[in-house]
C-alpha cells in the first residue's frame, strides 16, 4: 500500500470525488460499478456514466438513464451478486463500514477490484464513538473511545489491510483527500489484487 497522501481540497469535494472515480476506472479492465448511496447521479454523469456496467442503490427511486435498485443499501450489499462488479462506490454521507464490511466478506470471484469511500464518520471519532463496521473492521471492541479522530487515518489504513485479507489479496493505489470542512470528510480509493 502506497503511503497516505492526504491532500486537503481547496476547491470542494466535487473534483476530489471526479479524480478518484477517475483513478477507479482507469486501474479496472471492463469496469462493472456497483454504486451505494447513489443519489441523483452526480458521480454516474461525472464518471460511471463511462464504465461497462453500473448498477446505482438508494432508498430513493429515480426514474432517470440509469440502472438503479431502490432499497436499503445493507440489505442490497447482503444479497446483490457482488462478484459481477468490480468497482464498488461507498458514498455515505456518514460511515460506508457496515456495508464495506459486508462486502468484504462477500467478495469471492475477482481478479482485481477497486473501492471508492466517502468516510463522513469523524465527527463521530471525535465523539468517541466508534460505530459497528469500523469495529468490525478494525477490531476495535470498544463502541466508545476518547478522541478516536486523532486516530481516523490509522483506522482507515488498519480497514483497508482487514479488506485485503479478508479476499486474500493485495491493497495498492491508495489515495486519500480530506475536505476542508469541520466535517473532515475523507474520499478515498484503493485496488485490491487476488494474491498469485
Ligand atoms: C451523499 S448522497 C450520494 C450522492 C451520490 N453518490 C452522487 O454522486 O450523486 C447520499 C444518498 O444516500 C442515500 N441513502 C442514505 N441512507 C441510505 C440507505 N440506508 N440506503 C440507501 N440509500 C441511502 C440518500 O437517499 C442520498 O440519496
Amino acid at each position: 500500500m502506497s503511503k497516505f497522501k492526504g491532500k486537503k481540497t481547496d476547491n470542494g469535494p466535487k473534483l476530489a470525488k471526479k479524480t478518484l472515480r477517475e483513478i477507479a476506472l482507469n486501474g479496472i479492465q471492463s469496469p462493472s460499478v456497483l454504486e451505494f448511496f447513489c443519489g441523483a447521479g452526480e458521480s454516474f454523469n461525472a464518471v460511471w456514466r463511462k464504465a461497462k456496467n453500473y448498477t446505482g442503490v438508494d432508498l430513493k427511486a429515480f426514474d432517470d438513464e440509469r440502472n438503479t435498485i431502490c432499497g436499503d443499501v445493507v440489505d442490497i450489499a447482503k444479497t446483490i451478486d457482488v462478484d459481477k462488479y468490480n468497482i464498488f462506490d461507498l458514498d455515505a454521507y456518514g460511515s460506508p463500514y457496515t456495508v464495506l464490511d459486508i462486502l468484504s466478506k462477500r467478495i469471492k470471484n475477482y481478479d482485481k477490484i477497486a473501492f471508492v469511500i466517502t468516510d463522513g464518520i469523524c465527527i463521530d471519532l471525535r465523539m468517541g464513538n466508534v460505530c459497528s463496521g469500523v469495529q468490525s473492521l478494525t477490531g476495535l471492541k470498544n463502541r466508545r473511545l476518547r478522541r478516536a479522530n486523532v486516530l481516523h487515518y490509522e483506522i482507515i489504513k488498519k480497514i483497508i489491510i482487514t479488506v485485503a485479507q479478508r479476499l486474500n489479496g493485495v491493497a495498492s493505489g491508495f489515495k486519500i483527500a480530506t475536505g476542508v470542512t469541520g466535517a473532515k470528510v475523507k474520499y478515498y480509493v484503493f485496488f485490491i489484487e487476488r494474491k498469485k
